[in-house]
């Protein structure tokens, strides 16, 4: 018998940075992310269990990609103690991303939970159990297995926000898994606008795998961590209330600045952000200045530059992007994405 499962589900962008990690994908700071909404995966997987001699198949847009196949199989090497029909499963797998690879969008975030979700899915349908998507347990579960997968990927199963990491004073937080934020974070957050100004669609040329690296033995590596968890602190109470945006915006801007810092200044250190990405800042700096209008951006392990707002500022925010940031994005491209629901069985 073969079973499917189908999910679609979005990328993250964290406001307060993973970036440094120990055993396998266990931050060594909390994060706090919004969760996308036009930018996700859609993934369809089916499974057979029982196989005498099971098969990956991995395609991307229905054509085969044995190149994405390893990464794949070390994954499941690394779960199969939690899913006992999956290394004697014949697995085909279909993907496909709505934005264009090398945008600089985590797509192992989207796509790492959208694999999670259908290995959850695809273990409840085995073991004939049912309605277990209302369940807590089941969620932090798939955030668990999202986690082993690319870390990050952990925060991309709930919708609007989420937490990942101990933070003190907030119980149920853990390394292992995200937290669902969506209930502690003000209604105006909930549909507050991510543009995503793609500076350089080169490929990444430093993988994160080697940028966590570079904080163990880093001269700030104490610290950032002690930075990051008062920085958490900050943005949880400033996104409680809609009248704390200043404070919000302080804090994510620092956030992104420190990541780059901290990458500038390692043992062996790397320079992501381009000179278009300082222009975009500076730019929004004077923008914010002259209108109030409370517009911030954050940054990804790369040039592309995220702009973060509320929804009542669509208008005006797209016209300065089209008048005055365009000419800084290559081709003239950007994305319009924006706090979403989470993902959705499909
Ligand atoms: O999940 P990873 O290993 O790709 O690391 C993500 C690191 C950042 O994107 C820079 C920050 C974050 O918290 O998402």
């Amino acid at each position: 018998m073969t079973h499917i499962s189908s999910w679609r589900s979005p990328s993250n962008i964290a406001l307060i940075k993973y970036w440094g990690k120990h055993g396998i994908q266990l931050p060594n700071n909390p994060s706090l992310s919004f969760t996308l909404s036009a930018c996700h995966t859609d993934m369809t997987m089916h499974v057979t269990p029982g196989s005498s001699n099971p098969q990956l198949n991995v395609l991307y847009d229905g054509n085969e990609r044995p190149a994405f196949e390893p990464k794949i199989k070390s994954f499941f090497n690394r779960i199969a103690d939690q899913l006992p029909w999956l290394l004697q499963s014949s697995i085909m797998i279909d993907s496909i991303n709505t934005f264009p690879h090398g945008a600089g969008i985590a797509s192992s975030a989207s796509s790492m939970s959208a694999m999670a979700l259908c290995l959850m899915d695809i273990d409840s349908q085995v073991n004939a159990r049912t309605d277990e998507l209302k369940n807590a347990a089941w969620w932090n579960k798939v955030s668990e297995l999202a986690r082993l997968g690319s870390g990050s990927a952990c925060r991309s199963v709930f919708p609007v926000a989420a937490l990942w990491g101990e933070v003190s004073g907030i119980s149920g937080s853990s390394n292992s898994y995200a937290t669902p934020w969506a209930d502690h974070v003000s209604s105006i957050y909930h549909d507050y606008q991510d543009s995503i100004l793609v500076v350089s669609n080169a490929e990444k040329s430093v993988s994160s795998t080697e940028g966590h690296e570079l904080m163990s033995g880093h001269a700030y590596e104490e610290t950032r961590y002690a930075e990051a968890r008062k920085n958490i602190h900050t943005l949880i109470e400033s996104m409680k209330t809609e009248n704390a945006i200043d404070q919000f915006i302080s804090v994510c801007e620092s956030e992104a600045l420190q990541l780059h810092a901290l990458m500038m200044s390692g043992k062996k250190p790397f320079v992501l952000i381009e000179p278009a990405s300082i222009s975009i800042i500076k730019e929004v700096w004077r923008f914010r200045n002259e209108t109030n209008i409370p517009v911030c951006f954050t940054l990804d392990a790369g040039p592309n530059v995220h702009l973060l707002y509320p929804a009542s500022y669509k208008e005006s925010v797209l016209g300065w992007i089209k008048t005055n940031l365009v000419p800084f994005c290559a081709d003239g491209f950007f994305i319009l994405d924006e706090v979403g629901t989470g993902p959705q069985k499909i």
